[in-house]
């Protein structure tokens, strides 16, 4: 029978993290996988973390099935966090997913019945694993220009020109903030726009938001899927507690859709949970408890939140440092753009070649298409990093 099989190609990232564990190179760097990094070089869990699933096992009672829609008290304080009381209640339907990626998958599930074949739009370039998720969901995948090569900024006028464009039948895929691989981001000025643009074609609008809390607080980095959630009628939003609570193997996520009201919103629910029943039939509730607990204890929450501002903030001193080593020793602004980034990563705009040397020559991984992890790199070798670039772009 699996005669009939062709191999698979695995996303490229864990042949990465495979190689990487087999160098045997000393002083090697990780600038590859998309994890948290402590200065110790580990993705630590936190403490909130900690002391939440501490008081799960000493107060758990039950292993039973939680239902199909998961941890509803989970799915209520992550859209408090994200919108913050911006949107109707009634109009706002949750359903778990098995972290971020679940989360997307069912939304994706819901738009390929909704409207077979349809359209969606994603940003060039993007996280990968969203072109496979859109067409395992029937979809047919679209782009839009988003990152300007030279400037290493966002390319708006290329952007929003495919937008104007676009239809009500169409879906646009957002990152709600942090982008990936990229770095580069909206301005609040340019989400208004954008959102002016949905408003007038009528597309639908999908945000990812993987990252919230990575890139310049929570408030800000709310900004943009607060001002599509409160400015049209329908929108659907996946949420991934991996990244801002350190829970990737846990798996918790949210899949959030906002309807024109509540008879719409319930068809909407009852697609989700229909979904989640023929695939997984129910999600994991660690992760999600986890969270529930964080959030609805005013000490642990504040525990979560100052740990964050300390991983965003050493994420952001390391954008300044490496840009300020690249600048002093090269004697250019070329690389100032890591430092105005934000998020978990940068792409730094390196021809694949110059990304194999580096690997190869000096022990320091990234992406093939040069997307680096700013919490890989280590604070106390920032010089002799700026260094490995340089030469090897010279
Ligand atoms: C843009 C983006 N969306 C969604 C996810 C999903 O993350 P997870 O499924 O681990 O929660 C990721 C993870 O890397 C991501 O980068």
């Amino acid at each position: 029978m699996f005669e009939t099989l062709k191999k698979a190609t695995l996303d490229k990232i864990f042949v990465l993290m495979a190689e990487y564990a087999a160098d045997p190179r000393t002083g090697k760097i990780d600038l590859g996988v998309g994890v948290y990094k402590d200065p110790g070089n580990n993705t630590p869990i936190m403490s909130a973390v900690k002391k939440a699933e501490q008081r799960i096992l000493d107060g758990a009672r039950t292993k039973t099935y939680k239902g199909v829609v998961g941890n509803k008290e989970f799915s209520a304080a992550i859209v408090d966090l994200a919108l913050a009381n911006t949107v109707e209640a009634s109009r706002i339907r949750c359903v778990n997913g098995a972290g971020g990626t679940g989360a997307l998958m069912i939304l994706m599930h819901v738009l390929g019945r909704a409207r077979p074949g349809g359209r969606i739009f994603i940003s060039d370039p993007t996280w990968p694993n969203h072109i496979p998720l859109a067409e395992n969901a029937g979809l047919e995948v679209h782009y839009y220009p988003y990152f300007d090569p030279r400037s290493r900024a966002v390319d708006f006028d290329a952007m929003i020109k495919v937008i104007d464009g676009l239809n009500s039948n169409d879906t646009i895929l957002l990152h709600g903030c942090c982008h990936n691989p990229t770095g580069a981001n909206l301005t609040p000025a340019q989400w208004d726009r954008v959102v002016e643009s949905l408003r007038r074609t009528g597309a639908f609008p999908l945000v990812d938001l993987a990252y919230l809390g990575f890139g310049d607080g929570i408030e800000a980095d709310a900004y943009g899927v607060r001002k599509v959630a409160t400015s049209v009628p329908e929108c659907m939003i996946a949420f991934s507690a991996s990244k801002n609570f350190g829970l990737y193997r846990e798996r918790a996520g949210v899949a959030i859709a906002i309807a024109r009201d509540s008879e719409t919103a319930d068809v909407v629910s009852s697609q989700m949970q229909n979904i989640i029943r023929g695939t997984i039939s129910q999600t994991p509730d660690h992760g999600a408890e986890v969270v529930r607990v964080i959030l609805e204890d005013k000490d642990l929450r504040a525990e979560w939140e100052a740990e964050l501002t300390e991983m965003r903030e050493r994420m952001k001193r390391l954008r300044v440092k490496l840009a300020d080593a690249i600048r002093q020793r090269s004697n250019s602004k070329d690389f100032d753009f890591i430092a105005q980034h934000s998020g978990m990563f940068s792409l730094l705009g390196l021809p694949e070649a110059v990304v194999t040397k580096l690997k190869l020559d000096d022990a320091i991984y990234m992406i093939n298409d040069s997307r680096i992890n700013v919490a890989g790199i280590p604070e106390d070798r920032v010089g002799e990093l700026a260094d490995k670039l340089l030469a090897a772009i010279r």
